[in-house]
C-alpha cells in the first residue's frame, strides 16, 4: 500500500460521544496496531482548551480492554503525543479556516513536500443541528493539497437525521451542498456489532436456513431491544426524539432488514444496501394503530423533559412486509428504557408441527433461533428433545452457540465503533447507511410518528420503571397469535 498520512478531527471533541466512544475506539485501533502508522488526532470544540488539557481530558476513558499493564500505558502515552485540540465554533468559516490552517501546517504541508498524500477523516460527534453548518466550514476552508498528494476526505454523522421524512430531506440536500454521497459515513452502530454483522454468515454461508426462511415455515419474528436505566443526562434530546425515533426507525429497522432481505449479488457494499432498500420498500407502511407507545413513571421528571412530554419512552409495533417470502408474518419490535434488563435480540419462531404424534408437544415450544446481540452474544436454536432415560418425556433443549465459550477472542469483542471507524479508513461502506436508505426508513415510519404525536388518541401508556413495560404490548401480540418470547425464556431466566 502506498505510504499515506491520515487526520482524524473529531469535532464535538469534548462531548459524550467523543469521549465515550470515538476517542476509546480509536485508541484501541491504535493499540490492535490498526490506524496507519502516520496519523495524528486533532479534537475541535467551541471550548477553549490547550492540547494538553484536551489529551488530560481524554486519558482517563481510554483503556486497553482486557489487556492493561506496561504495554499499555506505553501505548496510551504514545498515542496522547498525537492527540492535538483547536477551539471553534460550528458556524463561522473563520473558525474552520484556523482548523484548516493548522492541519496543513502543522502536518499536511511537510508530507506534501515529501510526496506523501494526507486524507482527513471528520468525525462529526455534534448535535444534528450543526450539521449543516459544520459542513459548510469544512468545505469552505479546505485548502486543496497539490494534485499528486491529493488523499480522500471523508465525513462521518451520525443520527439523528432528521426527525422525519421532510426535515431528513431538507437536512440531506443541505448537505449534498457541501460533501458528496461518496465522502459521507453515515453510522447506525448497531451495524458494527459483532453478532449483527454475523446475520449474513449465518444466512448466506449456511445451507440449512434458507429453504425454511418464508412465510411459509415461519410463524413470526421479533426483534427486542431493552435497558434497564432511563434517559441518563440525555433527556434534552431524547425528549425530542423518542424511542421510535432513537432506536427502531435505525438500529431495529436495520436488524429487521438484515434478517429478511433476499441475497445479495455479492458482499460489495452497494450489493448489500441495495438488497436492504429493496426490502425495506416492501415493508407496508407504519400507521399509529400498528403501535402500542410508553412512558417510565418519572420520565417527566428528569431534567431537560418538557413539561407533560408525551415522549414515548417504550414502543411495541407490527411490521409487515408484503412480498411473497414474508407477507404474513407478523414481524413485532419492541423497544423500551427503563425495563427489567438490558437485551437486545432477534427471535425467528417457525410454526408448529403439524399433526404432531407427540401428545404433549403442543404444550412445548416450537423450534426458535434466537440471535442474542447483547448482553452474553450468543446464537441458539431451541428444539424439543426426549429426555435421557426410561422415559419417553418431551423436553425443551437447546443447540448453543455461545460466543464467550465458543471462542477465546469472544473475551475481547470490540466495540461496534472500532469496526466502523476502521470500515471508514479502509473506505468499506457496507456497514453504513445509504441516503436512500434513509429515505424508504423515514416514509415507512412518518405518517404514525405525524399520527402518534399530533393526536390526542394516542398517549403513551404509564409503566413502572424497571417492569416489563406496558400490558398492552402483550394485547398486541396476543392480535397477531404471539407472545414476547424472550420475556418467557426458561424458567424465566436468561440462558448463560
Ligand atoms: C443509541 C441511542 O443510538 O443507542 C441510545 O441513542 C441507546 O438511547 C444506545 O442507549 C444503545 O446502544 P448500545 O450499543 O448500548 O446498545
Amino acid at each position: 500500500a502506498r505510504r499515506e498520512a491520515l487526520s482524524i478531527v473529531v469535532l464535538g471533541a469534548s462531548g459524550d460521544l467523543a469521549r465515550k466512544k470515538t476517542l476509546p475506539a480509536l485508541f484501541s485501533l491504535y493499540y490492535h496496531d490498526l490506524l496507519p502508522s502516520d496519523f495524528y488526532v486533532v479534537g475541535y470544540a467551541r471550548s477553549n482548551m490547550t492540547s494538553e488539557a484536551f489529551r488530560n481530558t481524554i486519558k482517563s476513558s481510554l483503556t486497553c480492554r482486557v489487556i492493561e499493564g506496561p504495554e499499555c500505558a506505553r501505548k496510551m502515552e504514545h498515542f496522547l503525543s498525537r492527540c492535538f485540540y483547536v477551539s471553534g465554533t460550528y458556524h463561522e468559516t473563520t473558525a474552520f479556516r484556523t482548523l484548516d490552517e493548522f492541519l496543513v501546517n502543522e502536518f499536511e504541508k511537510e508530507r506534501w513536500n515529501r510526496g506523501v498524500p494526507t486524507n482527513r477523516l471528520y468525525y462529526l460527534a455534534i448535535p444534528s443541528n450543526v450539521f449543516a453548518e459544520a459542513c459548510r466550514g469544512i468545505a469552505h476552508a479546505h485548502t486543496k493539497p497539490p494534485e499528486s498528494t491529493k488523499g480522500w476526505m471523508r465525513v462521518v454523522l451520525e443520527k439523528p437525521f432528521g426527525r422525519d421524512l421532510d426535515t431528513f430531506q431538507t437536512l440531506h440536500q443541505e448537505l449534498q451542498l457541501y460533501i458528496s454521497e461518496e465522502q459521507t459515513f453515515r453510522i447506525d452502530h448497531y451495524l458494527g456489532k459483532e453478532l449483527v454483522q454475523n446475520v449474513l454468515a449465518l444466512r448466506f454461508a449456511n445451507y440449512f436456513l434458507e429453504p425454511l426462511w418464508n412465510n411459509q415455515h415461519i410463524q413470526s419474528i421479533q426483534v427486542t431491544f431493552k435497558e434497564n436505566f432511563g434517559v441518563e443526562g440525555r433527556a434534552g434530546y431524547f425528549d425530542q426524539y423518542g424511542i421510535i425515533r432513537d432506536i427502531m426507525q435505525n438500529h431495529l429497522l436495520q436488524m429487521v432488514a438484515l434478517f429478511t432481505m433476499e441475497q445479495p449479488a455479492s458482499l460489495n457494499a452497494e450489493d448489500i444496501r441495495d438488497e436492504k432498500v429493496k426490502v425495506l420498500r416492501s415493508l407496508e407502511t407504519l400507521r399509529a394503530t400498528d403501535f402500542v407507545i410508553g412512558q417510565y413513571m418519572g420520565y417527566r421528571e428528569e431534567d431537560g423533559v418538557r413539561p407533560g412530554s408525551k415522549t414515548p419512552t417504550f414502543a411495541a409495533c407490527r411490521m409487515n412486509i408484503r412480498n411473497r417470502r414474508w407477507d404474513g408474518v407478523p414481524i413485532l419490535v419492541k423497544a423500551g428504557k427503563h425495563l427489567d434488563e438490558r437485551l437486545a435480540e432477534v427471535r425467528v419462531t417457525f410454526r408448529s408441527v403439524p399433526g404432531s404424534i407427540f401428545s404433549l408437544a403442543n404444550t412445548l415450544p416450537n423450534n426458535e433461533l434466537v440471535v442474542r446481540v447483547q448482553p452474553d452474544e450468543a446464537i441458539y436454536l431451541r428444539i424439543v428433545s426426549k429426555s435421557p432415560g426410561l422415559t419417553s418425556r418431551l423436553e425443551e433443549a437447546r443447540l448453543t452457540l455461545f460466543y464467550r465459550t465458543a471462542w477465546e477472542e469472544a473475551h475481547d469483542i470490540p466495540d461496534a465503533y472500532e469496526r466502523l471507524i476502521l470500515d471508514v479508513i479502509y473506505g468499506d461502506k457496507s456497514l453504513f447507511i445509504r441516503s436512500d436508505e434513509l429515505k424508504v426508513a423515514w416514509e415507512k415510519f412518518t405518517p404514525a410518528l405525524h399520527e402518534l404525536e399530533q393526536s390526542d388518541r394516542y398517549r403513551p401508556v404509564p409503566y413502572v420503571a424497571g417492569s416489563r413495560g406496558p400490558a398492552e404490548a402483550d394485547y398486541l401480540a396476543a392480535r397477531y397469535g404471539c407472545v414476547w418470547a424472550s420475556d418467557l425464556d426458561i424458567g424465566g431466566k436468561r440462558l448463560q
